[in-house]
């Protein structure tokens, strides 16, 4: 009989603990269900101690959709396996230490997404998770109704800021450039998350930009409250599979040495909203 599929909430909000599975051998179609019914329900799902190779790991990840490129990282992809890149986060550290979903620049950002630890400095580089469903429930009616209504400019902007990168036409054209709606109906749930972020939410398009600026401000303080969020320490072969259609993640950056991650992205849909 296949193992069967344990879980430990982190909070009552955001984030499980998986145990009693071993993801490195093939999963029968009764896991594949429990693993995804998990995610959906609790939005991140960690597993600890798994033996793993980048291979396998795109195997496992494979189950749950379309294994797909991150827009932003395309050059990492030469020498992934599977999709699944492998990266020193050391580099990536200014960018990603703000409230995120990944890909929200793209057309079709990823729906799922997965990182797993290979290597790790002594202590720091931690990443957090905020629940969008319950940071879109905790605003008040009016506002709710106000933001159901309106689209926003996601680019590559902000994030070529931080890194110190001059914005060129290579990353502010085209794909690069998208209106989503602010608040994203989950394809799968039915359940409205909001769905503007720090790094590549740039304009509320409706909006001139001095109520713009003041909206987004607001909304990226408010998704940061402890009581969306959670804080995950990470341990050597750790694996985190998590809904990015309606949870954001930060990387804290409080570390200098070398941290490597493996990170695999599935395939999402257009973004749309309620109305
Ligand atoms: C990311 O934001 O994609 C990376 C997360 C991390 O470094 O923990």
């Amino acid at each position: 009989m296949a193992m069967q599929l344990e879980l430990e909430k982190i909070t009552p909000v955001v984030g499980v603990i998986a145990h009693g599975i071993d993801i490195a051998k093939p999963l029968v179609p009764e896991q594949v269900a429990a693993i995804r019914n998990a995610v959906l329900e609790n939005g991140v799902l960690f597993f600890r101690d798994q033996g793993l190779t980048q291979e396998t790991m795109g195997g496992f990840v494979g189950n749950f959709g379309e294994p797909c490129n991150d827009p932003f990282l395309i050059s990492n992809y030469a020498n992934a396996a599977g999709r699944v890149i492998e990266m020193n986060t050391v580099r990536y550290r200014k960018a990603t230490a703000v409230w995120h979903y990944d890909s929200s620049l793209a057309a079709t950002p990823a729906a799922l997404m997965a990182l797993r630890a290979i290597e790790l400095p002594p202590v720091g580089g931690d990443t957090c998770w905020s629940n969008m469903y319950a940071a879109y429930d905790a605003l008040s009616a009016p506002l709710r109704d106000m933001l159901d209504r309106l689209t926003a400019e996601h680019s590559a902007f902000r994030v070529l800021k931080l890194m110190g990168i001059n914005a060129s036409d290579e990353y502010l054209d085209g794909e690069m450039r998208n209106i989503h709606p602010v608040v994203r109906v989950h394809p799968e749930t039915g359940r409205k998350a909001l769905f503007v972020n720090e790094l590549w939410t740039q304009k509320i398009v409706e909006l001139d930009d001095q109520e713009s600026e003041a909206i987004l401000a607001m909304l990226f303080a408010h998704v940061q409250s402890p009581s969306f969020t959670m804080r995950w320490r990470w341990r050597k072969n750790d694996l985190a599979l998590w809904d990015n259609r309606a949870f954001m993640h930060y990387a804290v950056k409080d570390y200098t040495e070398t941290r490597v991650l493996q990170k695999a992205l599935l395939k999402g849909d257009r973004p749309y909203g309620p109305n």
